[in-house]
């Protein structure tokens, strides 16, 4: 009789862990299917660009591209992955970030550098929202009210103008061309108001934030940035 009911209870949950191994897999194949269009999930790609991350970017960036504060961000977060078109992982990747320690990497071959691209988002977990990021509107914000909460807010770690970490903080350079002619007024307003999970760059709207600014006041500080405010001590 208790035989009978193990046997039972084990058939039942041999049953059942398939049935969640099945959803498992029918959720990632539609998840894969709305990831980031552009590059493929090549499984050679993928490896080749493991290995090319080993020899030229793991120095910095750390293995599986966690980052470290103060050295260099990481490439493998949620959040910044979800944000982060082709385009602007290749054009930072070959031309590097002219004023900080990110290097250019014109010497790879485009084939090498989306091999690269396609390791990093193999990380990926979340849906893309480079559509979300580009259907955004132009900021027109006030720079002079923008430099305000910029040197009160940002600075500590993004440096006064936003010279990044040479200025000792753990934040990127923001105030440099480098980074700005990169980016989209889309990609620089979600990553201010919703920060990057398990980094220091915590997001600044809503009641949990570290300061919770307006819409309006992210885009004075977006107004602010884009007149480079870096660029005046550094270039
Ligand atoms: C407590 C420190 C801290 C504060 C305060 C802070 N940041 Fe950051 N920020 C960071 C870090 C750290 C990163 C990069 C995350 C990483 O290392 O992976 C970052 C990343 C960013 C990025 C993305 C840069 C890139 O290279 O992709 C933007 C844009 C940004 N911050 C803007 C701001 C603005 C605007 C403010 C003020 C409203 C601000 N940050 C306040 C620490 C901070
Ligand atoms: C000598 C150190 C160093 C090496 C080597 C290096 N990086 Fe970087 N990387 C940095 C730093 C520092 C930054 C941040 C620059 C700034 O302040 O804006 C950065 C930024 C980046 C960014 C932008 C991240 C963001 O949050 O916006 C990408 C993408 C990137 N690196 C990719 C790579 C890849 C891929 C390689 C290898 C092919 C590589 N890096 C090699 C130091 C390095």
């Amino acid at each position: 009789m208790t035989l009978k009911v193990i046997g039972s209870y084990l058939v039942a949950s041999v049953l059942l862990s398939y049935l969640f191994l099945a959803c498992d897999k029918q959720s990632n194949e539609k998840n894969g299917k709305q990831k980031h269009p552009k590059v493929q999930f090549n499984p050679q790609l993928v490896k080749a660009g493991k290995k090319l991350y080993a020899q030229n970017c793991i120095f910095c960036h750390q293995a599986d591209a966690i980052g470290k504060p103060g050295v260099a961000p990481s490439l493998t977060n949620q959040d910044f992955l979800s944000i982060s078109s082709y385009k602007f992982l290749y054009d930072t990747i070959h031309d590097g970030r002219k004023g900080t320690g990110m290097p250019p990497f014109k010497h790879l071959s485009e084939k090498k550098i989306k091999s690269v691209i396609s390791y990093l988002r193999s990380y990926a977990k979340l849906p893309s929202r480079i559509k979300e990021v580009k259907a955004q509107h132009k900021s027109q914000g006030d720079p002079r009210l923008g430099k305000l909460f910029f040197q009160q807010i940002c600075s500590t770690c993004h440096g006064p103008g936003g010279n990044g970490y040479q200025a000792g903080g753990t934040g990127t350079a923001v105030g440099l061309r480098g980074f700005l002619d990169t980016v989209s007024d889309g990609y620089l307003r979600i990553t201010i108001a919703e920060g990057r999970s398990n980094t220091r760059m915590y997001g600044f709207k809503g009641p949990q934030a570290m300061a919770n600014l307006s819409d309006k006041e992210i885009d004075d500080i977006i107004s602010y940035l884009r007149s480079y405010p870096g660029e005046s001590t550094n270039n």
